[in-house]
């Protein structure tokens, strides 16, 4: 066989995307393909940065080749193009931005902040442009979270107003905290939440967003569900611990979500368990396998689970989150696990409605 571009995309017609389960030759993901004597130089264009299986693909683009051309030198450039959520784009909204995702509970304290904020800055690090919104109207606490004392500058171009995302730890933020005074109390009604909502959408300049995700207030009350109206969402994540109080919680808000049409992109169990230190011993402090069970009934995937532990707590209250301060930590690990799952769960969630929605296109012509 002759060593070029035709037989080298035939090897690779033999790759698969293992989340995809489609050929990377048929998911146009090979860019850039040129053979030169003996050396084979191609891109292989990702649907994310944070793909979970990056390595892999890459290792079997070079056994694909190499059992063909064993002689052959392979120069593989990994890079990615993030899918958008077609969806996303019917209200005109956010438009430079690819996918949004809401981070929500229905109890309070369950950890949907500190998730919200790690799974951002872990896909920042992985290579991601995100945004983060602090849609939290009973108690916006990730300015905390991240160490951010300032407030974000206003600009003003004649009648119209900028506003300037804060920027930190590589993504960008905005946050209901910085509409009010600090510890003053202030009671949001539904369209004032989602008149506020509405002004991060349309006058922040968020400019190009891989992902922008939402930290929402607890619960699945009427103010809630408005919002997530407000919102164009890609999916939702839902985070719970795994105790039957707060899984019965997390249920309606998956439920929430389902009315509006949204779908749930994953579970997350926070606070799963305690080893106690020097150890090893694991203790489920809070009961075991409810994100699991939930994900089952609400045919989502389960995302993974969070351990207790003093460092992601530190991490929240000190500003610097933990898959920052402690990158080589295993909750970093963890939390990065999590985020590519996440981030491979949106593409293929974007894969299908896109393609479904092609196939409604050509019905209707
Ligand atoms: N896995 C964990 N290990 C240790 N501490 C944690 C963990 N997850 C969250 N915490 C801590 O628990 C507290 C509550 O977390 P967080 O504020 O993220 O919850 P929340 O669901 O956003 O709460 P609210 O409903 O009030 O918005 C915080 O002090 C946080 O640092
Ligand atoms: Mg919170």
């Amino acid at each position: 066989m002759t060593l070029n571009n035709e037989n080298i995309l035939l090897c690779l017609s033999r790759v698969n995307d293992p989340d995809i389960k489609k050929d990377l030759v048929t998911l146009n993901m090979i860019a850039n393909l040129s053979v030169e004597g003996n050396t084979v130089k191609f891109d292989v264009v990702l649907t994310t940065p944070a793909c979970p299986l990056k390595d892999k693909i890459k290792n079997d683009c070079i056994y694909e080749i190499k059992k063909v051309f064993p002689e052959c030198e392979i120069k593989i450039n990994m890079t990615s193009n993030v899918l958008g959520s077609s969806k996303k784009e019917k209200g005109g909204l956010l438009a430079g931005v690819k996918n949004t995702i809401a981070v929500a509970s229905g109890k309070g304290g369950v950890g949907k902040s500190t998730v919200a904020v790690n799974l951002a800055v872990a896909l920042a690090l992985e290579g991601a442009k995100v945004g983060l919104i602090d849609a939290d109207i009973y108690g916006p606490s990730i300015p905390l979270m991240l160490g951010i004392t300032e407030k974000p500058q206003v600009i003003e171009l004649g009648d119209k107003i900028i506003l300037l995302p804060i920027q930190k730890f590589g993504i960008k933020l905005m946050s209901i905290g910085f509409l009010v005074e600090d510890n003053a109390p202030i009671i949001w009604r539904g369209p004032m939440a989602s008149g506020a909502l509405k002004q991060f959408m349309s006058d922040v300049e968020w400019n190009e967003l891989d992902y922008l995700i939402f930290d929402m207030p607890p619960g699945t009350g009427d103010i809630q569900l408005t919002l997530c109206q407000t919102i164009p969402l890609t999916g939702a994540v839902i985070v719970t611990t795994p105790q039957d109080v707060s899984i019965a919680d997390a249920r309606k808000a998956a439920k929430m979500f389902e009315r509006v049409n949204v779908p749930i992109l994953g579970i997350v169990e926070n606070m799963s368990y305690f080893i106690a230190p020097g150890t090893n011993q694991q203790f489920d402090i809070f009961g075991s396998g409810g994100g699991e069970k939930l994900a089952l009934e609400t045919n989502s995937v389960f995302l993974g689970k969070i351990p207790i532990d003093p460092a992601i707590r530190i991490g929240g209250d000190n500003g610097i989150p933990v898959v920052y301060d402690r990158p080589d930590s295993s909750e970093a690990d963890i939390i990065t696990d999590i985020a590519r799952k996440l981030a491979a769960e949106i593409s293929l969630s974007n894969i299908n409605t896109n393609s479904q929605q092609n196939i409604e296109i050509s019905l209707d012509d």
